[in-house]
């Protein structure tokens, strides 16, 4: 794969492009939209991306987990420029074509649902939600939808209403849309004191059954549930796969949809296709985005084939929906997945880095958890080891003091204390440990 030479630093004199840019990027953006980091990035291959100054970056996020095959991989590349060649759009509402249905049938094949599957694809992982929503209801004609605290399913009226974390994705946009409720989720960090997991899991479940589905909502008329395997704006929150088997088996009992939302989680990045599969449960419906087209704008909703069939014709479509470049893209992807065992590699990704962590939690106090599956972890930061307190403000200062030495990190959490770590699956052992001894450095120097 194509490598980037490394520029750390320009010549004081010399114009930043970067600063210009930023300054007609506040005159004409909506201030709603603000990065994570304020950088202009011109390039990217595999685990680097350039800036328009010419800095180098190690990128530990692969655009929130939409490059599990690496920035700009050319076999993706490739079959996005073959397919541009013939035609740009078509809308699958108005004519057919064929990598639309190749790329439902490779899903098919590939979504752990019990029985026949079908699927439908959209344009953004929201998208992929609202559409699960809609589905679910026609199939079991119910109203109401559950989700959980901690969780995200993006930015849309519905999808908004059915996350959490108020600020800054909800914050004045309600009202919101009626009929959802909300589950807290597993947080063993965070369990009441002197619980063990297995009593934590018991309580959890009891106060659906005695007072959830009693105070709360009828199970009658929940049409489906919905939950990211491990939340990934919420924190890198993995539940106890007891608790999932059980909560999978309830829904059955109500006749309640399991909706698993697989976007961040999906297409290896947990070490195996889906992490769904780690917790053994085949759930109805699953929403799939980001790195199931390794970056290109594609959503796609799977499930057991009577649910997804039971909207009538015309009630599922969009404009872009499954967009030709995008199937070609997806088509690529995962064969590449599936060519080089990516959720191996995604497993020994995880080892690495969680064996790093822990000897962080050893030596930084700060570091109060670990947690992650496969190439899927974060710590979390805290001011007191006893009292748990986070630190929203380290956790801050480290992702801008990585930046600054040439890493990438993202945040998450509710309290904003969490480093997640995304890095692409095609990340170099070098780039890996190279990445890794920057994070090091900067918990050391603002320890
Ligand atoms: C689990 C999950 N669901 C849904 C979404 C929304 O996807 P999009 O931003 O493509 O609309 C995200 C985005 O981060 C996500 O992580």
């Amino acid at each position: 794969m194509k490598k980037m030479v490394k520029v750390v630093s320009r010549p004081q004199h010399e114009h930043s492009l970067q600063e210009d840019l930023l300054k007609r990027k506040e005159q004409h953006v909506a201030r709603g939209f603000h990065a994570r980091h304020p950088l202009f990035i011109l390039e990217g291959h595999n685990s680097f991306l350039k800036d328009v100054d010419g800095k180098v970056y190690i990128d530990f996020t692969s655009g929130i987990g939409a490059t599990n095959a690496g920035h700009s991989n050319p076999a993706v590349v490739d079959a996005i420029k073959r397919q541009l060649d013939h035609i740009t759009h078509i809308s699958f509402s108005t004519s057919y074509y064929q990598s639309y249905v190749d790329v439902c049938e490779k899903l098919n094949g590939l979504v752990p649902i019990r029985g026949q599957a079908k699927s439908a694809l959209f344009t953004s992982g929201a998208e992929a939600v609202e559409n699960a929503i809609k589905i679910a209801k026609v199939a079991t004609g119910r109203k109401a939808v559950v989700s959980f605290e901690h969780g995200f399913h993006g930015r849309t009226l519905m999808t908004m209403t059915l996350s959490a974390m108020i600020k800054p994705y909800k914050k004045g946009f309600g009202p919101f849309a009626p009929e959802v409720y909300k589950l807290p989720h597993p947080y063993q960090y965070r369990m009441p004191n002197k619980m063990t997991e297995e009593s934590y899991v018991k309580q959890l479940l009891e106060d659906i059954e005695e007072q959830f589905f009693v105070d709360v909502v009828d199970p009658d008329d929940v049409a489906c549930l919905i939950m990211e395997p491990i939340t990934g704006e919420g924190g890198f929150l993995v539940p106890p796969v007891s608790y999932i088997q059980k909560l999978r088996k309830l829904c059955q009992k109500h006749g309640i949809l399991f909706v698993a939302d697989e976007i961040q989680t999906g297409f290896c990045r947990t070490g195996k296709m889906f992490a769904t599969e780690h917790f053994d449960i085949k759930p109805d419906l699953i929403t799939m985005g980001k790195s199931l087209s390794n970056g290109m704008p594609l959503s796609a909703v799977s499930g057991r084939a009577e649910i997804m069939d039971a909207v009538s014709e015309g009630g599922l479509g969009g404009t872009f929906a499954g967009h030709p470049a995008s199937c070609a893209a997806a088509l690529a992807t995962i064969d590449y997945y599936e060519h080089y065992k990516l959720w191996e590699r995604a497993e020994h990704i995880g080892n690495v880095i969680r064996k790093k962590m822990h000897a962080w939690k050893e030596q930084f106090t700060s570091v109060g958890d670990v947690r992650g599956l496969g190439a899927m972890n974060a710590i979390e930061l805290v001011k007191d080891r006893r009292l748990k307190t986070p630190d929203e403000h380290l956790t801050k200062k480290i992702i801008d003091q990585a930046r600054l030495s040439g890493l990438l990190l993202l945040k998450s959490g509710i309290y904003e204390n969490v480093v997640r770590t995304l890095p692409p699956l095609t990340i170099e052992d070098s780039t890996l440990h190279e990445g890794l001894e920057i994070f090091e450095k900067t918990l050391r120097h603002l320890h």
